[in-house]
């Protein structure tokens, strides 16, 4: 069964259709890639999953339940978390206040001390840094704050909108080594990159988006080799 289902989803900015006919699923315990060039709708996906734009037409469906016309909150409560575009920490806060901020919309708040173990054991190099202002850190460490905060919340699916923006080419890699790593340790990922190759690596399926409509979807491996893709986004 799929944990996110997107069918048929059209979604507007006033009278602009940007979404045109979107269908996207996430299974269980998957990486899910989504690319796309420039104003291809990439985060219009994301704000649309999370609720923070609503389709005209078609349905969101979350672990189970249709959450179209539910609140951001409500879809945060069962499980969505999100690694916005250019990080956006709390850069006047302490690292460990960033991931305070991330716990407080796990409504249960038990296990407190666990979610930050869970982080601190992902990410050593976020505790020894816990106590430094945010603002202060580099950006591949501001990226491994991200997903911690992100991940404090215990998600069920983890959102990240461009983890390799802004960064020099060797942090591109390790963050994505890193993205590997927390999907490995059970969290089902929708990632969404202009980067086609290195996301491609790392993810089990790919969806590429074209001036807001899917273009192609097809196994990870087979996109690698993909002609089509190859020239636009791959540069071979
Ligand atoms: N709030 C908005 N109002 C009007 N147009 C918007 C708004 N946000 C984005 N757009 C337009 O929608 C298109 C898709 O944007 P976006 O989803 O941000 O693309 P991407 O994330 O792939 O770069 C772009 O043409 C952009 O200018
Ligand atoms: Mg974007």
């Amino acid at each position: 069964m799929s944990l996110l289902e997107l069918s048929g989803i059209n979604t507007y900015y006033g009278l602009i259709h940007i979404l045109q006919d979107v269908n996207i699923e996430v299974g269980e315990g998957e990486l899910v890639a989504l690319l796309g060039g420039n104003a291809s709708g990439k985060s219009t996906t994301l704000k649309t999953i999370l609720g923070i734009v609503r389709p005209k037409t078609g349905t969101v469906r979350f672990a189970g339940e249709d959450v179209t016309n539910r609140k951001t909150s409500h879809r945060i409560g069962r499980g969505m978390a999100i690694v916005p575009e250019n990080r956006r920490l709390f850069g006047p806060m302490t690292v460990l206040e960033n991931l305070e901020m991330g716990a407080y919309l796990n409504r249960e708040g038990k296990g407190r001390k666990e979610d930050f173990d869970r982080v601190y054991t992902l990410f050593p190099r976020v505790h020894e840094r816990r106590s430094q202002l945010a603002g202060t850190l580099s950006g591949g460490e501001q990226q491994m704050v991200a997903m911690g905060r992100a991940l404090m919340a215990r998600p069920k699916l983890l959102l990240m909108d461009e983890p390799s923006m802004g960064l020099a080419p060797v942090l591109v890699e390790r963050s994505f080594e890193i993205i590997k790593q927390v999907h490995e340790a059970g969290v089902a990922m929708l990632v969404v990159e202009q980067n086609a190759n290195v996301s491609l690596s790392i993810a089990d399926r790919g969806y590429v988006l074209q001036t807001g409509r899917i273009v192609l979807a097809d196994k990870a491996s087979a996109l690698l080799e993909n002609e089509g893709l190859r020239k636009a986004y791959l540069g071979r």
